[in-house]
C-alpha cells in the first residue's frame, strides 16, 4: 500500500490552476482516498488551518499566496452502480477529470452528459458550480453525492434537493455547505436517451452536418468542436472559462435596456426574469481582444479573461474591475465574477 503523502510547505500552485498564476500554498496535501482525507483532518493542527479544497483549479483566481492548507482532492474511480427502468446510475470519485468521466460514460453507451463535454475541472467540482453548457446543467443529470463533513468526521449523502442547485450556484457555496468536502458524485443517466438540442448553436452545427438524429457521441463531438473554436485551451492560454456570470435582470429592466440597445442578447427565464449575455455586454464596450498589462480579454469570446503570460491575480482583478465599471456605466448592470477569488 502506498504511504500517505506528506504535507508540503511553500508548495507551488502554478501548474494546479488553469489561469496559470504563480502562487504558493503555505501547506499542501494531496489525498487519494476518503480514509486519507479523514486521517489528515483528524490531525488537530491540520484541521485548524484555514483550508482551500482544490480540484482541477479551473474555477479559481489566485490573488496571492494561499495561507493555510491547500487540500488537493485526487480520489479516483468510476463505476456503473445500478439501474432501473428509467435510469442507469453512474458514480465517479471527486478527483476524476470531468471530461474523462463524460467520455467514459459515452464509451459505456450511456448518453446524458454529452452537452457537458470538455468542461475543464473535476467531478467533485461539478455540483458546487452546477456546471453547465450548451443547454444542460449538472442538476439535470444529478442524482446524489457523498460529502465528508470535517466537523463530524462522517460522510453524508446529499440528494438533489439538498444541493439547492441554481445557475452556477449550489448549497456548497453557502453557509452550511461550504465546509463540506465532496468525495463522489452519482448521476442518473436516462435509458430513453434523446439528444438535447435546446441550444441553438449546437442544433445548427449538427443540422449543418446533416445529422437529424445524432448519437450522444456525435453531440459530444459537436460540443467539443464549438468549445475548441470559441474557448481557449487552458494548456495553451491560462484562463478559467467564463469569468463573469450571465446577469439575471427583471423583465422590466430588460425591456428598458432593449429600447436603448435593440441588439441586446437576452434569454427569458422560467420566473419571467431575463438572463443577459455578459459576453455581448463586454464585447459592446469594446473590450474583446484588449489587454491591460499581462491580463487580457480573449479575442474569440469576450466573457473569457486570459493570462497573456506572467499575469498575477492583481492583473486579472484590475482588468475585471475595469470591465465591470464600463459595463455598469453603459448598461446599469453589475457583472459578478464566476471564479472563486482566493
Ligand atoms: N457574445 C458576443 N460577444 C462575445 C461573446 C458572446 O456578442 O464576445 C454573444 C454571442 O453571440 C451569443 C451570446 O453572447 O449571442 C452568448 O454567447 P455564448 O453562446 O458564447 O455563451 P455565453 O453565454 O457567453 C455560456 C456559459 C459558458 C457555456 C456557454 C455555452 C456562463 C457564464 N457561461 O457562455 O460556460 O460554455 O454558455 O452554453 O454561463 C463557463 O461557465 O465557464 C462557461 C464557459
Amino acid at each position: 500500500m502506498p504511504t500517505q503523502s506528506a504535507v508540503q510547505h511553500h508548495f507551488p500552485l502554478q501548474s494546479l490552476n488553469t489561469f496559470g498564476i504563480a502562487a504558493y500554498a503555505q501547506r499542501y496535501l494531496r489525498v487519494d482516498s476518503v480514509e486519507r482525507l479523514r486521517a489528515a483532518l483528524a490531525d488537530p493542527a491540520l484541521a485548524a488551518l484555514p483550508r482551500l479544497v482544490l480540484g482541477g483549479g479551473s474555477n479559481l483566481l489566485l490573488t496571492g499566496d494561499v495561507a493555510g492548507l491547500v487540500l488537493h482532492i485526487a480520489i479516483e474511480g468510476r463505476a456503473i452502480v445500478g439501474g432501473d427502468d428509467d435510469y442507469s446510475y453512474v458514480r465517479a470519485a471527486a478527483g476524476e477529470n470531468w471530461h474523462g468521466f463524460v467520455q467514459w460514460t459515452l464509451a459505456q453507451g450511456l448518453g446524458g452528459l454529452e452537452n457537458l463535454a470538455l468542461i475543464p475541472g473535476t467531478v467533485g467540482a461539478a455540483p458546487i458550480q452546477n456546471i453547465g453548457a450548451y443547454g444542460a446543467e449538472t442538476q439535470d443529470l444529478f442524482h446524489s453525492l457523498t460529502a465528508f463533513d470535517p466537523a463530524s468526521g462522517a460522510t453524508i449523502v446529499i440528494d438533489k434537493a439538498g444541493c439547492r442547485f441554481a445557475y452556477r450556484d449550489s448549497y456548497f457555496k453557502h453557509d452550511g455547505g461550504r465546509d463540506l468536502i465532496i468525495v463522489d458524485v452519482t448521476f442518473a443517466l436516462p435509458k430513453r436517451w434523446r439528444p438535447n438540442l435546446r441550444y441553438a448553436e449546437l442544433a445548427q452545427a449538427l443540422a449543418e452536418q446533416g445529422m437529424a438524429a445524432p448519437t450522444a457521441q456525435q453531440v459530444a463531438d459537436a460540443v467539443i468542436a464549438i468549445r475548441r473554436r470559441k474557448l481557449p485551451d487552458p494548456q495553451a492560454i491560462g484562463n478559467a472559462g467564463s469569468f463573469f456570470k450571465n446577469p439575471l435582470v427583471s423583465g422590466e429592466q430588460c425591456a428598458r435596456l432593449l429600447e436603448r440597445f435593440p441588439g441586446l442578447v437576452h434569454h427569458r427565464q422560467a420566473d419571467g426574469g431575463e438572463k443577459l449575455a455578459a459576453g455581448w455586454l463586454i464585447d459592446q464596450c469594446g473590450w474583446k481582444g484588449r489587454s491591460l498589462g499581462a491580463a487580457g480579454v480573449y479575442a474569440q469570446q469576450a466573457l473569457v479573461l486570459v493570462n497573456n503570460g506572467g499575469a498575477t491575480g492583481a492583473d486579472v482583478t484590475r482588468l475585471a474591475a475595469a470591465i465591470q465599471a464600463d459595463v455598469e456605466a453603459r448598461y446599469g448592470v453589475r457583472l459578478e465574477p464566476e471564479p472563486v477569488f482566493v
